[in-house]
């Protein structure tokens, strides 16, 4: 009886998996209307590994794209910072930063984070090296990244900045404008987090309407899978059998696990 709701979990879960993890993990999607504007290019740049010891002189490619189809010499800089998914080109092509940017003669860039897509700046996400996955050093990677654009484009020399991001990004946009207010004029922030918080209901909110675009049901099966699973962990034999469960789909325990993470951690299971 008690594995059932967790049967019902798992089929919800696959069955609405991608749907879920590509509204949770990608800005919200574009259209790209066909003709309008010409493809962004591709390109990398060198970031250093760690902006914050000076010892350490390792470097990786960050990726990132640009559009100077409507730019005209001196224009504004309209940066759209990557979060936590892969860049593409369409925000470049259509949209607000598009049209921002075309409106006032703007140079267009989006950058990729560090560690997602193909912008890796180590060999493997180890714990050892995903020390270097934090604000802080994505932070750093912008602020460097606006250096070096103003110092290689000459007619990017005197360019206002602005800094544009949604979502995590979006604080991201906030904090390079407060941190490097030397480098980002304006920071645009759509729907950034700013407010940590360690009960942050307000996010389950939005994790319960994305389940919901599944099926109806989804939510309810979800939440009393989750309070079977958080008594269960309480045993070592409830513990074995969640182990044994989800030996198979590691993927979907981790998926569990951002709702209790401090459960899991604390029983060895992430
Ligand atoms: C960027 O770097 C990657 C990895 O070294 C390489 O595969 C890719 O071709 C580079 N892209 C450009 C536009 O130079
Ligand atoms: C930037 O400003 C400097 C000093 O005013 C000027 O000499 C230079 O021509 C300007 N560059 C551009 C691209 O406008």
């Amino acid at each position: 009886m008690a594995t059932l709701p967790i049967l019902f979990l798992i089929l919800c879960v696959f069955a609405s998996e991608a749907k879920i993890f590509r509204n949770l993990h990608a800005p919200p999607p574009i259209d790209v209307p066909v003709g309008r504007a010409t493809v962004p290019v591709w390109a990398n740049i060198t970031q250093r590994v760690d902006h914050f010891n000076p010892v350490d002189k390792r470097t990786w490619k960050m990726r990132y794209l640009y559009n100077d189809e409507c730019f005209v010499s001196g224009g504004p800089i309209f940066i759209y910072l990557g979060g936590e998914w892969t860049i593409t080109t369409g925000r470049l092509m259509t949209g607000p930063i598009y049209d921002m940017a075309c409106e006032n003669g703007g140079y267009m860039f989006y950058t990729e984070h560090r560690y997602y897509g193909e912008s890796q700046p180590t060999s493997d996400w180890s714990s050892e090296n995903l020390k270097y996955l934090s604000a802080d050093q994505a932070l750093a990677d912008i602020a460097y990244f606006i250096k070096y654009q103003k110092e290689n484009i000459p007619a990017l020399q005197n360019s206002s900045v602005v800094a544009i991001g949604g979502s995590y990004s979006a604080t991201l946009a906030t904090w390079v404008r407060i941190k490097y207010p030397h480098f980002v004029d304006i920071a645009y922030a759509s729907s950034a987090p700013l407010n940590a918080k360690e009960d942050f209901f307000e996010y389950y909110e939005v994790v319960n309407d994305n389940l919901a675009l599944a099926s109806s049901t989804c939510p309810t099966v979800i939440r009393s899978a989750i309070s079977e699973i958080e008594t269960m962990l309480e045993s070592q034999e409830g513990i074995a059998t969640i182990s044994a469960l989800f030996g198979y789909v590691a993927a979907l325990l981790h998926v569990f696990c951002v709702f209790t993470s401090r459960l899991c951690i604390s029983n060895g299971l992430i």
